[in-house]
């Protein structure tokens, strides 16, 4: 890594300038080429250097609160569905939904309650942990040992509510580590005091890379948004207030625009302002804004390689971008509020999920023409600017780790 160049780097007017938080990687500047977000083999190089090599954001634990609680997800990526259960001794737990005996799909539901997993097929017993504990007729099986067929697992353990899985076992680096020093700058946030209020899934066919792209940079924001986001035609957003680099991690803190004229139904949000349009000093701060600017938003927070987690004041969102091909994505955004008291704050939460909502389906609008611009082999590769780092980041750290030069 380099030194950060200055605490300022890109004066972009007199009001309104970028830093960075951290050094900066030596990252290059040059363009992007096309096949990684087109080849077939760079895709199934990801997979097995990239997304069997980190830990992986796939639920929360309000999801599955009791013993025997649990809730399937299908892992593309993985090929492979995975079941997450909460045991009678209270421990989250990770499984390949797959029966030992001949792999049928132990849980078929997408979520519920159990007391153990019996197979649909042939009868075989599972317990929350994983065990095998009956096999009609077990004698017919020669040789049998029982410890041996119990359900393949996966790593699983949790921060802050968030459940992870890492494919191998016992990965060499532990959750904590792995999430480092960005998960450190959002520890104090209020996670447990916020209420899951809206999901938004879209399967998109572009590459896992290009769905990402488009929430970690603003530069679109100021055009594309221009009427879903109040202010957002002005270009000063484009920049980001400060950026910080943890490894393959990112974190990008938004400029809050203040000098806007507000519609009616904008001016009683900000008035009550307990979600999007807030004024910086107004909240419970743990946990944001680390590099402490002054026009502060809001913090995009980027765990390598796929999840997402966007925190404000009183309120945060997540996305997770699951391919499932070198073209194909399916994406998921998650919305949390804190509880609103007053009417006014309800209305507040509301007219920005209503907000968010709109300005995510621009956001999905640009993806598969890109895509098809980039498989057509007429644009051979991505110019990006200065406003769009944390773009190259997520590029450089995915080409190094699919290259085996992941530090
Ligand atoms: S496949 Fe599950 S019991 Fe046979
Ligand atoms: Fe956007």
């Amino acid at each position: 890594m380099n030194a950060p160049q200055s605490p300022v780097r890109f004066p972009f007017s007199p009001r309104h300038a970028m830093k960075f938080g951290t050094p900066v990687p030596d990252m290059g500047t040059g363009p992007i080429p096309a096949e990684s977000v087109t080849s077939a083999e760079y895709f199934e190089r990801e997979r097995e250097q990239v997304f069997k090599q980190a830990w992986l954001q796939v639920g929360r634990v309000e999801e599955i609160p009791n013993p025997g609680d649990y809730f399937t997800r299908e892992l593309h990526v993985f090929k492979s569905n995975i079941v997450v259960v909460r045991g009678k001794d209270g421990v989250v737990r990770a499984f390949h939904n797959m029966c030992t005996h001949r792999g049928m799909a132990l849980a078929t539901e997408p979520c519920g309650n159990t007391r153990g997993f019996t197979c649909e097929f042939h009868g075989w017993g599972f317990g929350l942990d994983g065990s095998l504990q009956a096999v009609p007729a077990i004698e017919s099986f020669p040789d049998f040992d029982k410890g041996k067929l119990g359900l393949k697992a996966l790593a699983c353990d949790t921060w802050n509510g968030f459940i992870f899985v890492h494919w191998n076992r016992q990965p060499a680096q532990s959750l904590a580590d792995f999430m480092g020093q960005l998960a450190k700058d959002m520890d104090g946030f209020p996670f447990d005091k916020c209420q899951h209020i809206a999901h938004y899934t879209a399967r998109v066919k572009a590459n896992w890379k290009l769905c990402i792209d488009a929430f970690q940079e603003a530069y679109h924001a100021t055009y594309l948004h221009r009427h879903a986001i109040p202010g957002a035609g002005d270009l000063e957003l484009a920049l980001p207030t400060s950026v910080r680099f943890y490894g393959p991690h990112r974190s990008v803190s938004c400029w809050l625009k203040t000098d806007i004229q507000p519609t009616p139904a904008e001016a009683i949000a900000y008035k009550h302002g307990s979600f999007g349009f807030v004024k910086a000093d107004q909240g419970d701060s743990r946990g944001l804004n680390p590099s402490g600017d002054e026009s502060w938003w809001f913090d995009i927070n980027v765990f390598f390689p796929n999840f997402f987690c966007d925190l404000g004041r009183g309120w945060y969102f997540t996305y997770n971008f699951w391919p499932v091909s070198e073209n194909d994505t399916i994406w998921n955004m998650n919305i949390y509020q804190v509880q609103a008291d007053t009417a006014g704050d309800r209305l507040a939460q509301e007219f920005t999920r209503i907000v968010l909502r709109d300005t995510v389906y621009e956001d999905m609008s640009t993806m598969e023409y890109s895509q098809k611009a980039f498989d057509s082999g007429v644009i051979t590769e991505q110019t990006i600017g200065d406003t769009e780092i944390a773009m190259r980041h997520q590029y450089w750290v995915a080409d190094e780790w699919v290259n085996g030069r992941r530090p």
